[in-house]
């Protein structure tokens, strides 16, 4: 099967690594022919190319692998693809958050399959796994940490006591955060692997903007101290909940007991789980970043092709995003804290834990309470 490649950076390079050593016969079918490349000093090996032309007006490629990253070209490229009647493979979240439902929709009229397993959860079998599941029952709940730096950056300043700053500092120079830190740090990039995950477990396609996001820009070692006073850790989660008539999906770091699977879960290491009706509790945990992890997803996906596994293009249907179901307690800890007084149980200083209010509630607060540094928490006990 040829197949033609947008990208050779990270993800892209892990992936003509697996297939070009792999010994497993399936593996060696897998024939990268053509590698998009962006510039001259990428151009290392005969099969790379700055023309995508050559990639989607040849018609033995049968199947385009984008790890690009980026929206645009890579969407274009994408639909073009499709158009003329390739499979694609994406590992891009941001671009398929933003256009799952134009490309699945293409793919279907074009009889031809959408995967993007590496897109959520790296080398995590995740979005696979979701479909396993949905095909016994439905999946009702997801939850978990989906973004290897920052969960780098936590546990490290838990482990540590270091500072926010330095432990960025510390994720970039190992390679795992994103070109622009703001994705992972402010949640952006949870927000797109929330989508996507509600998408292949719900059939629901929401935009990625409706899910309110809160990251860990604001996170201070005296939230470590007091989480560990209170035997909890701190992790950021991106949760889904599927209910008859609508959907709550949030991005926020959480408190949880420290005896939860999730507080084991450090570095940049994912954990990701669903919940469905007789499976119960599932939890998926392993590198959800990083080359050859990623990599590997993408050749899966391929293989997948190849073997004419088709993915399951569901009927996706629009439901609304409403997080005002499930009251919880949050810690606040903020500048301002005679602002949440309504809202209060108890108050320390400048830490507030929260009633048990729901999320639309206290992001309506913390919008118009308009205090930058402040940093809040959902806490699971
Ligand atoms: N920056 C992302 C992360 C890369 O740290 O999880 C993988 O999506």
């Amino acid at each position: 099967m040829k197949i033609g490649l947008l990208g050779h950076g990270v993800v892209g390079s892990g992936v003509t690594k697996i297939t070009d050593s792999c010994k497993v016969k399936k593996v060696r079918r897998l024939e990268v022919t053509r590698i998009l490349v962006k510039d001259e000093s990428e151009m290392t090996d005969q099969r790379c190319t700055m023309d995508v032309e050559d990639i989607l007006s040849d018609p033995e490629i049968e199947v385009v692998a984008e790890c690009m990253g980026g929206v645009e070209p890579a969407h274009t490229f994408c639909a073009r693809a499709l158009e003329a009647g390739k499979h694609v493979v994406t590992s891009n979240k941001k671009m398929f958050a933003e256009y799952a439902r134009e490309l699945l929709e293409l793919a279907k009229e074009n009889s031809v399959s959408v995967r993007y397993e590496a897109s959520c959860g790296g080398g995590i079998p995740w979005m696979s796994n979701l479909e396993r599941i949905g095909r016994l029952e439905q999946v009702n709940g997801f939850r978990g940490i989906f973004n290897g730096t920052t969960n780098y950056i936590i546990s490290r300043m838990e482990e540590t006591g270091a500072g926010f700053e330095e432990s960025l500092a510390q994720a970039q120079s190992l390679g795992y955060a994103e070109r622009d830190p703001s994705d992972d740090i402010d949640g952006f990039d949870v927000r797109y692997k929330t989508t996507l995950s509600a998408l292949k477990a719900f059939s629901i396609y929401v935009k990625p903007s409706e899910i309110p996001v809160y990251g860990i820009r604001g996170i201070r070692p005296e939230d470590f101290v007091y989480a560990k006073k209170n035997h909890l850790a701190i992790r950021l989660f991106g949760t889904g909940q599927l209910y008859s008539d609508c959907a709550e999906l949030w991005v926020m770091p959480v408190m949880i007991t420290d005896m939860d699977v999730f507080a084991d879960v450090r570095s940049n290491f994912n954990a990701l789980e669903s919940s469905s009706a007789t499976l119960g509790r599932a939890v998926f945990i392993g590198q959800g970043a990083g080359s050859l992890p990623t990599a590997h997803a993408v050749v899966q996906d391929l293989l997948d092709i190849y073997q004419g596994q088709d993915s399951l293009i569901p009927e996706l249907r629009r439901i609304p995003v409403n997080n005002d179901v499930t009251p919880m307690r949050f810690y606040i800890r903020t500048e301002k804290p005679e602002f949440f007084a309504g809202i209060s149980e108890s108050v320390e200083g400048n830490v507030i834990l929260t009633k048990e209010i729901t999320v639309a509630k206290m992001d309506d607060m913390m919008k118009a309470c308009g205090d930058e540094s402040a940093f809040a928490a959902v806490v699971m006990k």
